[in-house]
């Protein structure tokens, strides 16, 4: 039982591939997906997935709730912990270009077990990320019609029908959000007909949105005035609530505006050459997401006092009391709706090849595994992560949603960092056409940032992250472990 739970799967490095050969060392399927993404579409891929609610929605939030115009400090302790990750992903997204990220990598490492749970902890990553971006872009579009259009918008039709307070959830007077729902069942129509439709459209939006925030940068730093920026750091009020307290609960608050660069890695089987392709995607995207943020929460906190920014469209808000920058502010709101459906896109088209490299693994039903003949997608498994994130976008919370999201992904993240050392050790020869540079000290490191952000959320919300590991285990026990191809009874 116990060899059970940590058989690892054989994994050899990837030689060349182009586009449609095999791939040595994926185990067998993944020819079926199309080899047709470059370098450039893969950082778009990741610029697509990472700016996005984060960034639009949650910084107001963080910096009017507990950083102040320390926020800028808290993107840097966010940001080193994913940069220290992301060297980690890009290691393991060269030496195995297969679709299933932190899923594959553990299951190569750290064994079958442990990479169920990393998947299991994938599906709050990207499954609950976009049903958490679609309830921000809902947000975005109703401000949107009701306050620059002037069209009405019915406020049940807008929200969840349930909200979290002190420790347990309570009804609202909402039915269910409506427009959330329906951006998530459009996108996953776009996954559905194909990847390469998929990044040709997310190149267009990605070029919107980073447009928007240029535009935002360079009109805006013409209104900062640097007396908003004093005190840097607020004195501390309560637990969490600024000084540097405050400052490090805000670091895992907008950790999620930096989710979604590990997404480029689960495109690795549809790259036409990833040994090269991936870390430049990884790594490219991470870095120039972290100077837009930096230079975003300067502008943001600078242009107003940050006691103003805890609304929905905290950009925005920004702009309101300047009447000649109405027009900016239509374009942050449209470039924001843009962007956010970006992150949703990418989300939904990750987490159907994460469901069909488990399913070909034998831990998930067959179905999952299922590729369509004319797209060369995963479409069963498109259809079901789109009908569950329907659900949890219409009815469930954005607070609860981000934080589930942000507990798995941290640790998917400190598990891939583990995972690269043990690699290391296992599995020396292996050729690595991308090394994590001192090793021994980054992947460590990695892995202490990732689990010291997770444990900040995980104190407040540790009965719904236990009970979801919880359902995660059964499934394992009843299904996975029973089925897996390497399953030798
Ligand atoms: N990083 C993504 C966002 O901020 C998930 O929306």
């Amino acid at each position: 039982m116990l060899r059970d739970l940590f058989r690892v799967k054989p994994v050899q490095a990837a030689p060349h591939v182009d586009a449609g050969e095999p791939v040595e060392g994926s185990l067998e399927g993944e020819v079926q997906l199309k080899r047709t993404l470059t370098a450039r579409h893969l950082v778009l891929l990741g610029l697509g997935a990472v700016i996005g609610a984060g960034i639009f929605v949650l910084t107001g939030q963080a910096a009017a709730n507990h950083a102040g115009p320390a926020i800028m400090l808290s993107f840097v302790i966010a940001g080193i912990a994913c940069a220290l990750a992301g060297l980690c992903y890009a290691e393991f997204a060269a030496l195995l270009p297969v679709s299933g990220s932190a899923y594959s990598y553990s299951y190569a490492t750290l064994g079958e077990f442990v990479a169920w749970f990393i998947g299991w902890c994938l599906v709050l990553e990207y499954l609950f990320a976009s049903s958490t971006v679609a309830v921000g872009w809902s947000g975005y579009l109703v401000s949107f019609l009701t306050s620059t259009l002037g069209i009405p918008f019915p406020a049940e039709l807008a929200g969840a029908p349930i909200a979290w307070e002190n420790g347990g959830f309570v009804r609202t007077a909402n039915m269910f959000n409506l427009p959330a729902v329906v951006i998530v069942a459009a996108v996953s129509g776009l996954c559905y007909v194909g990847i390469t439709q998929s990044a040709f459209v997310n190149g267009i939006v990605v070029a919107i949105k980073v447009t928007v925030i240029a535009a935002f940068l360079g009109v805006g730093i013409f209104y900062v005035d640097p007396a908003n920026w004093t005190p840097f750091i607020p004195e501390n009020t309560g637990p969490g609530q600024f000084g540097m307290e405050g400052v490090f609960r805000a670091a895992t608050v907008v950790f999620f505006a930096y989710i979604g660069f590990d997404a480029v890695s689960t495109a690795a089987g549809e790259a036409k050459n990833p040994q090269r392709d991936m870390p430049i995607g990884i790594l490219g995207s991470l870095a120039l997401c972290t100077v837009i943020y930096i230079a975003v929460c300067a502008v943001l906190t600078g242009m107003t006092p940050f006691t103003e920014l805890n609304t929905a469209k905290p950009v925005a808000t920004a702009l309101e009391p300047y009447a000649e920058l109405a027009w900016l502010k239509t374009a942050v709101e449209i470039g924001a709706i843009a962007g956010l459906s970006s992150v949703i896109l990418v989300m939904l088209m990750a987490q159907p090849r994460i469901f069909y490299t488990m399913a070909r693994d034998g831990l998930l039903p067959k179905v999952f595994g299922r590729v369509h003949p004319k797209h060369h997608t995963p479409y069963v498994g498109t259809i079901i992560v789109g009908i569950a994130a329907c659900l949890l976008a219409g009815l469930m919370p954005l607070s609860v949603l981000g934080e589930l999201v942000s507990m798995g992904t941290l640790i998917a993240f400190a598990t891939v960092c583990l995972g690269v050392l043990v690699l290391r050790r296992t599995r020396p020869e292996l050729h690595r056409p991308f090394r994590v540079p001192a090793a021994s000290i980054i992947c460590p490191l990695g892995f202490l940032a990732c689990m010291f952000l997770f444990f900040q959320s995980f104190l407040e919300h540790w009965h719904l992250f236990t009970a979801w590991t919880v359902v995660g285990l059964l499934i394992y026990f009843l299904y996975g472990r029973r089925n897996s191809k390497l399953n030798t009874r």
